[in-house]
C-alpha cells in the first residue's frame, strides 16, 4: 500500500470490494471510483478544481429540501436521469421521461373528465387518451397522476400564491382504459438557476428552458409504472430541452378546435363557447 501510484490506486480500490457480499454493489461501486479515477488522470485534476466540485455539491446539500432537491436537478442537467430512463425503456411502452424536483405527492382526485384550470387564464386544453398494454388491450382503471405549471411557469412547489395542488390531480381512467382532463396550455419554463445547477448550465454555456409539457405517472397492476411526459409539436425548445426529457413518441400536435364544439361529459362542458385545443395522447403500460 506504501507504495500507491497513479496507476495503481484504482486497482486497489476495486480490491476492497473483493470480499462484498452483494456483488452488485461492488460492480457499481467499482465501476463508480475507475471512472472517477479516469476522469482525474485524463483532466489532471487540480486542487483548486476538485475543491470546486466538491463546494458544489455542499451547496448543492444546503439548499436540498423536500420541495426541491438539487441533486435530482444535477442528474437531469447532466442527462444521467435521461440515461438511466433509456437503458430501462421498453420500445413495446410509451418512453418514459423526467420525473423532475417538482412532483408533490398526495395529489387530490380528479373526477375523470376533470378539470385542472379552474381561474386560471390560458386557453383551454383538452387531454384525452387511452390507456392499452403493449399488445393494444385496454388496460382498465389505471391511475393517472398529472401535473404542470401554471400559465406563470411556476410549480405549485414555487409559488406561494398557488394551492399545494394546484395543476396536480389524480384520476382513474374507466373500464376502456379512457381518460380525460381539462387544463391550461402549458408553457416553456426555466429550471431554477439559483443554485449549483444553475452555474453548471453557465459554466457549459448552456440555457435553462425546457419544452413546455404536461407530466404523468401512470400505475396499473400488473405493469412497471409509466413516468412520463407529453410535448407539444410547435414548441421552440423541443431539441433543446436542457434536462433531455424529449422523446419522438412524447411530441403530440395540440389540435385547434373551433368555437362551439367543446364536448359534452366533461367539467367544463357547456361552459367553453371560444375555441380551444385538444391533444391525444395514448399511454402504454409494459408488463411488470
Ligand atoms: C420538470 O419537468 O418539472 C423538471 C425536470 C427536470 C428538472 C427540473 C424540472
Ligand atoms: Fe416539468
Amino acid at each position: 500500500m506504501r507504495d500507491l501510484t497513479p496507476e495503481t490506486i484504482t486497482q486497489v480500490f476495486r480490491g476492497y470490494f473483493d470480499d462484498a457480499s452483494d456483488p452488485r454493489a461492488r460492480e457499481v461501486l467499482g465501476a463508480l471510483a475507475q471512472h472517477l479515477h479516469a476522469f482525474v488522470l485524463e483532466t489532471r485534476l487540480t486542487h483548486d478544481e476538485w475543491r470546486k466540485g466538491l463546494e458544489l455539491l455542499g451547496w448543492a446539500g444546503r439548499i436540498t429540501t423536500p420541495e426541491r432537491n438539487e441533486f435530482v436537478l444535477f442528474s437531469d442537467v447532466l442527462g444521467v436521469s435521461s440515461l438511466v430512463d433509456m437503458i430501462h425503456s421498453t420500445p413495446a411502452g410509451t418512453s418514459s421521461s423526467v420525473l423532475g424536483p417538482f412532483h408533490v405527492t398526495g395529489a387530490p382526485a380528479l373526477a375523470n373528465g376533470g378539470d385542472l384550470k379552474g381561474q386560471f387564464a390560458g386557453e383551454v386544453v383538452l387531454v384525452r387518451g387511452q390507456v392499452r398494454d403493449a399488445s393494444g388491450r385496454p388496460v382498465p382503471r389505471a391511475a393517472v397522476n398529472i401535473w404542470q405549471t401554471a400559465p406563470n411557469g411556476l410549480y405549485s412547489s414555487q409559488d406561494p400564491d398557488q394551492d399545494t395542488y394546484s395543476f396536480h390531480g389524480l384520476l382513474t381512467a374507466d373500464d376502456d382504459g379512457h381518460y380525460a382532463f381539462t387544463t391550461v396550455r402549458p408553457v416553456p419554463y426555466q429550471v431554477p438557476t439559483d443554485g449549483p445547477a444553475g452555474e453548471l448550465l453557465r459554466a457549459s454555456g448552456r440555457h435553462a428552458w425546457r419544452p413546455s409539457h404536461l407530466h404523468f405517472i401512470v400505475t396499473a397492476d400488473g405493469f412497471r409504472t409509466l413516468v412520463t411526459e407529453v410535448f407539444p409539436d410547435d414548441d421552440p425548445y423541443l431539441d433543446e430541452d436542457t434536462v433531455f426529457g424529449v422523446r419522438r413518441d412524447l411530441v403530440m400536435r395540440y389540435v385547434p378546435q373551433p368555437a362551439g364544439s367543446f364536448p359534452g361529459g366533461l367539467a367544463l362542458s357547456g361552459q367553453v363557447d371560444g375555441g380551444y385545443s385538444s391533444v391525444d395522447f395514448d399511454l402504454i403500460l409494459t408488463a411488470e
